[in-house]
């Protein structure tokens, strides 16, 4: 404990130089959401069942909408709801980083690699210094019943505690902490779900106990910081360290504290926790949910179910929920587009490929995960090829992406206008795309039939560049030359435009 509280000494200190970027908690979230004009706060009384989503999901129909929290509903119960606390929103993205709000979207994503780069271990507090340890119910005093757990669509399984959460589990074998967000459906007042797409490392958790006949300690935090729920949700190696991580991106270390009845630690700042054990001789009916696909996940079926030994919680505590919808309504719309880019050309940059000019996972493609469009300047024959292969299979995005596309530099990677443009001139189909088949994927993917296909998934590799045979033979696309829209650039305002001269994808260079 020593070590720890020298560790949040040091962490103090690094706070009053302003260090820090991230929210350390929901509260202090709520705090810069009030402050940057992003937050919405929603009196009136509104019902848990699709009332709450539906009232999201419409405000939630423009990109800029603000985050809402929610504070009376048709119900009695205990605490407050947070939902689209980053959604489609750049702003918001970029004030959970700590990084100036009107950036462009290639400097947010710079940026992100930068952070990404960063770790810092998580500390311990002592447990009577732990916000969450306000309230601690053990035992038969639990009842997650009383928590404002919303149902979100009307086919959807139950009501979802667990949607804006973060899971902790432990590799029984390694010792290693894993951190993710997993959807949880609240069964009842001591047992909630817990899915795990095949693959995950939460599930892999579990199976490695199981595998000893023995029970899977979980912890899950309900209430949240933007910072936990993204990095929760990122996809990491199998033995690198989540919270580490999320440290880096937050300027400090995630703060935990001891459980009170398991063996794994707890965020110390969450508003709602709960710990559990799962148990593999029980399952209950589960799901569906509607996705971030747009559809219902998968068919209802038997998945493990979380028993509840302790709760934690502060007063009043915020749940933050995350409506899975269609961009621009999805939760996860602008953050994963974001960093899920940023990871990738990281991944490519550490791997030593030369002239990657962009990366971007368009929000709109099934929220980030279903496209991934590179830029790179051509440097030698096979070079396209290498790129494609590399992203495909690039830790962050072989779940799922079904189209990853390579264009050249003079295309932005952003500018969706400028990729179609690439693929309708310089894609010849025949011969410009590859497959990749038995990839992997999720049976949240509803276009694959019959469902037993599932979770394989494939992958279109799709060449927009112009072919690096006929690269000097290839026809010149017409652009205005450099010294021509110079000119033109500083005369914008005389001639009548308002703000800067519009920046072009690509200049013509006189010979
Ligand atoms: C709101 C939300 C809900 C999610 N629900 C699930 C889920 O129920 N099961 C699952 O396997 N992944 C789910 N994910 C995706 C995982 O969080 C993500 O793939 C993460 O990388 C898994 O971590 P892991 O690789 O450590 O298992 C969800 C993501 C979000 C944003």
């Amino acid at each position: 404990m020593e070590e720890f509280a020298t560790t949040l000494a040091r962490q103090e200190t690094a706070r009053e130089s302003g260090e820090r970027r991230g929210a350390r908690d929901v509260r202090e979230w709520l705090e810069r959401l009030d402050g940057a004009g992003e937050l919405k706060r929603i009196d009136a009384e509104v019902d848990l069942d699709q009332e709450l989503s539906a009232i999201a999901y419409m405000a939630t129909q423009r990109e800029d909408a603000p985050a809402l929290l929610f504070s009376r509903f048709t119900e009695p119960v205990e605490g407050r709801v947070l939902i689209n606390m980053l959604g489609a929103s750049r702003r918001r993205y970029a004030l959970a980083l700590g990084l100036a709000v009107n950036s462009s979207l290639s400097d947010l994503i710079a940026e992100t690699r930068k952070l990404l780069s960063q770790r810092v271990a998580p500390v311990y507090v002592a447990p009577e210094s732990a916000p969450v340890n306000e309230i601690v119910l053990k035992g038969e005093d639990v009842d997650l019943t009383r928590l404002p757990a919303p149902k979100f669509w009307p086919a959807d399984g139950g009501r979802y505690l667990g949607t804006g959460d973060i899971t902790f589990t432990r590799d029984p074998s390694s010792g290693r902490l894993n951190a993710a967000v997993y959807r949880g459906m609240l069964h009842g007042p001591r047992r909630v779900g817990l899915y795990t797409s095949p693959g995950k490392h939460g599930g892999l958790d579990r199976d490695a106990w199981w595998a000893r006949g023995e029970p899977c300690p979980v912890v899950v935090a309900y209430g949240i910081d933007p910072i936990l729920f993204m990095i929760g949700a990122q996809v990491f190696g199998a033995q690198e360290s989540e919270l580490d991580a999320a440290g880096g991106l937050m300027g400090e270390g995630v703060q935990l504290t001891r459980g009170a009845v398991l063996d794994l630690p707890i965020p110390a700042r969450a508003e709602i926790v709960i710990e559990g054990t799962l148990h593999e001789d029980e399952r209950e009916e589960e799901g569906p949910l509607g996705e971030f696909t747009g559809y219902y996940g998968g068919a209802r079926a038997p998945q493990p179910v979380i028993q509840v030994k302790a709760l934690h919680m502060r007063r009043n505590p915020v749940l933050t929920a995350a409506l899975m919808a269609r961009y621009p309504s999805c939760e996860i719309g602008a953050y994963y587009a974001i960093m899920r880019s940023a990871r990738i050309w990281e991944s490519l940059d550490q791997l030593g490929v030369p002239g990657i000019r962009g990366v971007y996972a368009h929000p709109a493609a099934a929220s980030g995960w279903g496209m991934a469009v590179v830029s790179l300047k051509q440097q030698f024959a096979g070079h396209v090829a290498q790129v494609l292969s590399l992203v495909a299979q690039s830790p962050a995005a072989a779940y799922y992406t079904k189209w990853i596309i390579a264009v050249d530099d003079d295309v932005d990677p952003t500018d969706l206008n400028q990729v179609l443009w690439a693929l309708s001139t310089r894609c010849h189909p025949s011969e410009d795309i590859d497959i990749l088949r038995k990839t992997w994927s999720t049976g949240l993917d509803p276009s694959q039939f019959p469902r037993e296909a599932r979770p394989y998934g494939s992958k279109a590799l799709i060449d927009a560049c112009k072919p690096h045979r006929y690269l000097k033979e290839f026809p010149q696309s017409t652009m205005v030359r450099r010294d021509v829209y110079e000119r033109v650039a500083r005369r914008w305002s005389e001639l009548g435009f308002t703000g800067p001269a519009p920046r072009l994808p690509a200049l013509h260079e006189p010979e």
